[in-house]
């Protein structure tokens, strides 16, 4: 498995505190099965001209040299879209999803549709491909909004660990799923023990093993390796999965 969004680069956003919790989490991704994590620390798009600030890059070579081997660490950032992307951005791609043409980019909860569309139409233009970080949380996503985006050439990356959410956005992440909207998976871990393993579980237990595979390894890979992703066919969850769900932590 891979995972392409995590705030694991310790003590520079709301993630990881230091170097030895990363370490612990790292761990416990390889024991599950991880074998790539990108570290994607917030940072605002008007600052993203100056590329990742020095604090990041001390970070990261205080991480590397205590990880594991495995997962392997890969750099990017979690764009907080409140300027647009401009073009020397574009060019030095030293904030996107290990320097492909992928960029993660993630908005206020109450970010209205048109901000997301013209957003994601800009930086297209660029010649990026944006990956919408957990568009369930977003008030103004929908089905169709979602559709819409795909067709402007944004890619959706959902948070595995809502999958299993009660609440509305868990609903929205679902949905996403079941309609072949989502690309990705990724735990969006901050220092704690969210994971894209269980996401992966999860939807294995609605039978849907092919998705999986796309979502949480050949899709991550793709990015990784600058390819094109392939879509994800629908996957039906089936309308019992609250219970699922209750059966799946109880761990039966
Ligand atoms: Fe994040």
């Amino acid at each position: 498995m891979i995972d392409l969004h995590s705030h694991l680069l310790p003590a520079v956003d709301d993630g990881s505190r230091s170097v030895d919790q990363s370490v612990k989490v790292l761990f416990e991704m390889a024991r599950q099965g991880v074998t790539d994590v990108c570290l994607t620390p917030h940072l605002h798009s008007g600052r993203a001209e100056a590329g990742p600030p020095p604090a990041h890059s001390g970070a990261f070579e205080a991480l590397r040299a205590r990880a594991p081997q495995m997962p392997r660490l890969h750099r990017g950032a979690e764009i907080m879209m409140d300027r647009p992307i401009t073009r020397p951005v574009a060019l030095a791609r030293n904030v996107t999803i290990a320097g492909t043409r992928y960029i993660l980019i993630e908005f206020p909860r109450l970010v209205g549709y048109e901000i997301v569309t013209n957003a994601v139409s800009q930086v297209v233009e660029l010649g990026l491909v944006p990956i919408l970080a957990h568009p369930e949380r977003y008030s103004c996503t929908s089905v169709e909004a979602v559709r819409h985006w795909r067709s402007l050439g944004a890619r959706a990356q959902i948070d595995a660990t809502t999958l299993l959410a009660s609440r509305t956005r868990g609903q929205r992440a679902r949905l996403l799923v079941s309609e072949g909207l989502a690309d990705i998976l990724a735990g969006d871990n901050h220092g704690d023990d969210r994971t894209v393993a269980t996401g992966a579980r999860f939807l294995r237990a609605q039978d849907g093993h092919d998705q999986v595979d796309l979502l949480v390894r050949r899709n991550p890979a793709a990015i990784l390796a600058d390819g094109e992703l392939s879509p994800v066919p629908p996957l039906h969850i089936r309308q019992s999965w609250m219970s699922r769900i209750k059966q799946f932590l109880e761990g039966s």
